[in-house]
């Protein structure tokens, strides 16, 4: 099965931007303290520079069509402390292509003491367009304007002559997700040659492109291991099906007929409040807690409060002791230096 999967995944168009197979390994004194076997798949090291993260796994597939279709501007959306925003970018430029963001304000930038992923925006000369919410609108609705405004921006430059490629949120797309079907290959061959079995494996889900491809990837491959995404933001009751149906659309992209249903995905949906970009004591906790006894950083967005709700799981024994659980590490440590209403409570002394 391992095999069919990898020659699916060949035959697709790939930009080469990460150092993959991502590093795995154990953390050993965090597995004696919570009496567990616990590994971490090291995502945080995907390249292709010092910020690297899960986006740069979707990227690869993403570009890699874009080049492939003769485009030379991408599109791209978030909010302004977007790490899909700053990978993309990056990405673009390493290849060649033009970005253009369209950004949404869940925190307000200071434009004069711009931080974090929109600093690295300017560095990386990324056009940016960013809308704050009119009064009564809805983040959700500053969103929509994002992508029509976009929209209608790829097609004046298509009108001149441009090939533009639109990437939506997170780069959660069938194509994009394809990238994650890859991951949880190189993640199982690692563990077949670690001898490592894992139960359980932890990640954020916030569009949802990694939790698709993982699930799709494991399901591709016949494991029984349990996938747990960890919800950064709120999700109705449609999210599971929504990841379903991603997980599905990106294995037919690749010639697979295996099928998921929402039966096949787990969110954990308690460790996400007060909201996305919106600090936790578990996260703040949780980040402390992996710093202080393995020196590896998460951060207050996303990797924090996943590994807040994997330490849950274990706590409430919902992951039994002794038993094997991977956290993936999807990245994300920009938001360490972004505005303090993101970082929260981690510079106190405690
Ligand atoms: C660091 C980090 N972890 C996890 C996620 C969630 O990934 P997805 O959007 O594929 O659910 C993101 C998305 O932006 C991220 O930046």
């Amino acid at each position: 099965m391992a095999d069919d999967l990898a020659y699916l995944l060949e035959r697709k168009p790939r930009a080469s931007l990460g150092f993959f197979p991502t590093p795995f390994t154990r953390l050993d004194r965090l597995s004696d303290m919570l009496k567990v076997d616990l590994w971490i798949k090291r995502d945080d090291f995907t390249g292709m520079n010092l910020f690297g993260g899960n986006k740069i796994r979707k990227l690869e597939y993403l570009l890699g069509d874009a080049l492939a279709s003769g485009c030379d501007t991408v599109f791209t959306y978030g909010a302004t402390q977007s790490n899909h925003a700053m990978q993309t970018v990056a990405a673009c430029r390493r290849l060649g292509l033009n970005p253009i963001l369209y950004l949404n304000t869940y925190v307000k930038p200071d434009p004069n003491d711009v931080r974090s992923n929109m600093l690295l925006d300017r560095v990386f000369g990324a056009e940016m367009h960013i809308l704050e919410s009119r009064p009564g609108e809805s983040e959700a609705d500053t969103e929509e304007r994002c992508f029509d405004l976009g929209k209608a921006h790829a097609a004046r430059l298509e009108s001149q002559g441009h090939g533009c490629c639109d990437i939506p949120l997170g780069g959660a797309s069938p194509i994009g997700s394809a990238g994650f079907i890859g991951g949880a290959l190189e993640l199982t061959r690692q563990c077949t040659d670690g001898g490592v079995d894992p139960s359980f494996i932890f990640c954020a889900t916030g569009t949802g492109g990694t939790l698709a491809g993982l699930t799709a990837g494991y399901r591709a491959l016949g494991s029984k291991a349990r996938i747990i995404g960890v919800a950064v933001s709120d999700k109705n009751s449609e999210y599971e099906t929504k990841c379903s149906n991603l997980a599905n659309a990106s294995l037919a992209w690749l010639g697979s007929d295996v099928k998921l249903d929402a039966s096949d995905f787990t969110v954990e949906r308690g460790y996400f409040q007060p909201g996305y970009e919106k600090p936790n004591f578990a996260a703040t906790e949780a980040i402390r807690l992996l710093a202080r006894t393995e020196g590896l950083i998460a951060d207050p967005v996303y990797t924090g409060k996943a590994f807040a709700g994997m330490l849950g799981w274990i706590r409430s024994g919902g992951a039994p002791m002794g038993s094997t659980l991977v956290f993936w590490h999807t990245g994300g440590a920009t938001a360490l230096f972004a505005e303090s209403a993101i970082v929260g409570d981690l510079s106190s002394e405690i």
